[in-house]
């Protein structure tokens, strides 16, 4: 039904206006209480040993909306609707902004992938908070906000941009996101070298101690897939020496060359970060080498090519306690999380794991101690 809804409606689109439009669709489904009953009923089934616990936080499941699908947090109860066990809204900048301009985002429909240039296209920090206050929750939800820079603020002020942000954000958050990772802000990614990283990290832990006195606000960082191993390793030791609650690995990729691309070139050579099936393979790269590195001192969100209840199986066995994934979610629509969370109860079943945290990380050290 959504295959068809996908090729007769949503491919002879915009993809953004696509987005758009979808986006709409749930957030009307979600405003009509029997709908969404029954809605919820079915796409958001919980199972009992699903249940997970990450950075003090209890959820009904491991599988949540990747940041930039909500990127000004309109839709929390819809999503959550679909059955996403948590939804990471934003990223949101210090300031408004318009991001890019359009046509910024592309669909490799072969490759199942994505490219987008979006640029951080939010309403600012000011106004987000300012509806995450005035929400009025239908469904539980497990809300992280995620937050970046604002492209006309140098980078030498970065960390004051996101100190803004998460004096704001920080109390309507469950967790706190700093994105030094999308491709699409100039010089974004320079922020993930630990000379620069250490300072922002401790500027947004401060700023959301004093923000929010009651809790502590976990605090994570996202990175991208594009950083050596070496650097990869570096912001893993600075995750623990900082006392960092966890690490989502990874954004999107400016790598084209030997993912296997199928779509045609002038497709696939569209400016922006690679998100969906290609970068499945280097995003669980990165995770079991941050696991090898961190192991449970810092909690891992498994985010790049997820697609299905596989896929969320071998990110936990690789060391995700949470996994995410956007770009699979818009070429299978919303019986995506039904069929995640029914596949990996069966997986978790099947194993020789009681839980799902049993399972965190088995793969990474079976092959450390064969080794
Ligand atoms: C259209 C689009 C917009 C995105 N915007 C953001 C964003 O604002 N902030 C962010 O941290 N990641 C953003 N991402 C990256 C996703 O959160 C995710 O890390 C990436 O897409 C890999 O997951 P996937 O392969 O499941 O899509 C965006 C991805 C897409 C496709």
């Amino acid at each position: 039904m959504y295959r068809l809804l996908f090729q007769l409606l949503f491919c002879r689109m915009d993809p953004e206006r696509a987005h758009h439009l979808a986006f709409s669709w749930i957030r009307l489904l979600a405003r009509v209480p029997v709908l969404r009953t029954f809605a919820a009923a079915f796409l958001a089934q919980r199972h009992r040993e699903l249940r997970v616990e990450a950075f003090g936080l209890r959820m009904h499941g491991p599988f949540g909306l990747a940041a930039g699908f909500d990127k000004n947090a309109v839709g929390i109860d819809g999503l959550t609707m679909l059955g996403f066990d948590h939804v990471e809204i934003g990223t949101v900048t210090g300031r408004p902004q318009p991001g890019n301009p359009r046509t910024r985002l592309f669909r490799l429909v072969e490759d199942r992938a994505l490219i987008n240039r979006m640029g951080f296209n939010n309403e600012g920090s000011e106004a987000v908070a300012a509806r995450l206050a005035a929400r009025r929750e239908v469904f539980r939800a497990t809300v992280g906000v995620n937050i970046g820079k604002t492209k006309a603020v140098p980078e030498a002020e970065a960390a004051d941009d996101y100190v803004t942000s998460t004096r704001r954000l920080a109390p309507h958050a469950d967790y706190l996101v700093v994105n030094v990772s999308s491709p699409n802000t100039p010089g974004l990614r320079d922020l993930q070298a630990v000379d620069s990283l250490r300072p922002l990290l401790t500027a947004v832990r401060d700023a959301a101690d004093a923000a929010v006195t009651d809790r502590r606000v976990p605090l994570l960082v996202k990175i991208a897939p594009d950083l050596a191993d070496s650097d990869i390793d570096a912001v893993a030791d600075l995750a623990v020496e900082l006392a960092l609650d966890g690490i989502i690995a990874t954004n999107t990729t400016i790598a084209r060359e030997g993912l296997g691309l199928a779509s045609p070139p002038e497709q696939t050579a569209e400016a922006g970060g690679l998100s969906g099936a290609p970068l499945r393979e280097r995003s669980l790269q990165v995770l079991r080498r941050l696991y090898a590195r961190v192991g449970d001192r810092v909690t891992l969100v498994g985010v790049g090519g997820v697609e299905d209840a596989e896929d969320v199986w071998q990110r936990i066995l690789a060391g995700a306690t949470l996994v995410q994934g956007y770009s699979a979610f818009v070429y299978q629509g919303p019986l995506w999380c039904r069929g995640i969370h029914k596949g990996l109860a069966a997986r978790l079943r099947n194993s020789r794991y009681r839980t799902l945290a049993d399972a965190v990380g088995a793969d990474v050290r079976k092959a450390e101690s064969a080794a």
